[in-house]
């Protein structure tokens, strides 16, 4: 089956605090406040051609709304809404303008385990430029990675219904999916209950990389993973906590795949997710107990 869709659009977080949420994306984790519309922030990259990469709304609890997927053009997203549709999955709306910054076409459904998914086309995309050299501002948006329970079953999920191809398999443990195009991956499942696992943002280089750790480390936010590199597509790496307690990463560097590529499997060993061996220097992991995301099968409405 062709691939649907090429790379993840934005993801919509929602948080209990949202000034504290949306003044650390703009000012410590370097996008850029684009609109205020219904109550939703939306932030860009610099260097992103995407009219917004984040969106952020207050709610009681932390959870993640919804993520945004593009589609190769308007007819790939009539043809997804109608195989979707006749292969039972639950449709939250029907192609149709969206109303958000960027507008476009598309539609929303619940994946297999009730993540909201939007796909869209002919989204106007904005004039960017590249970040100032040595900056260590985002490029853009990497991609996203969710737990799920069974990731063999989400991974064929996603294979049969939207057409994403596996990369690479870290034992059974984890899965590095890609759409239309060479990048390794912009999805990624790995095992545990169904919630988020991290949000990672592209930079340009591994200088760039650590100069957003470092102005990281000077806003006291330490990382909680790296400076590392991983093997399942070769991308450096530095994980922290949002103040919402949303892992994110920022990545650079990230693996291109040729045409003909053959999914590689490799141990889930401490050299294969750390290359450099550097990414617990910065202190150990202190990852909160898992429960699934309140969203799961909730059509937000906005
Ligand atoms: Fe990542």
């Amino acid at each position: 089956m062709p691939a649907y869709v090429s790379h993840v659009r934005y993801v919509a977080l929602a948080v209990p605090d949202l000034l504290t949420e949306a003044e650390f994306f703009e000012t410590t984790w370097g996008l850029t406040r684009e609109a205020e519309h219904e109550g939703c922030l939306y932030f860009a990259a610099r260097g992103s051609a995407e009219p917004f990469i984040l969106r952020l709304r207050q709610t009681a609890e932390r959870r993640t709304d919804l993520f945004a997927l593009a589609a190769l053009s308007a007819a790939h997203v009539d043809q997804l809404h109608d195989s979707l549709t006749s292969e039972g999955v639950e449709i939250v709306s029907t192609p149709a303008a969206l109303e958000q910054p960027g507008g476009g076409y598309g539609f929303r459904f619940f994946d297999f385990e009730g993540r909201l998914v939007e796909v869209s086309a002919d989204v106007a995309q904005r004039r960017s430029s590249p970040p100032e050299p040595r900056s260590g501002l985002p490029l853009g948006l990497s991609h996203v990675v969710f737990h799920a329970p069974d990731v063999s079953a989400t991974v064929a999920w996603y294979e049969e219904h939207l057409g994403l191809k596996v990369s690479d398999w870290l034992d059974q443990f984890m899965c590095f999916m890609r759409g239309h195009g060479p990048k390794h991956h912009c999805m990624a499942f790995v095992a545990g209950a169904p919630t988020l696992n991290h949000v990672a943002f592209e930079l340009a280089n591994m200088d760039e990389m650590m100069r957003g750790m470092g102005r990281m480390m000077k806003a006291r936010m330490p990382p909680k993973w790296g400076p590392g590199r991983h093997t399942a597509g070769d991308n450096s790496f530095a994980y922290f906590n949002s103040p919402a307690g949303f892992m994110i990463e920022y990545t650079a560097e990230v693996e291109s795949l040729p045409e003909d590529w053959t999914p590689r499997s490799f141990p889930r060993a401490a050299d294969v997710m750390d290359q450099w061996g550097t990414g617990r220097l910065a202190g150990p992991a202190d990852y909160p107990p898992l429960k699934p995301d309140p969203a799961l099968w909730v059509a937000c409405e906005v």
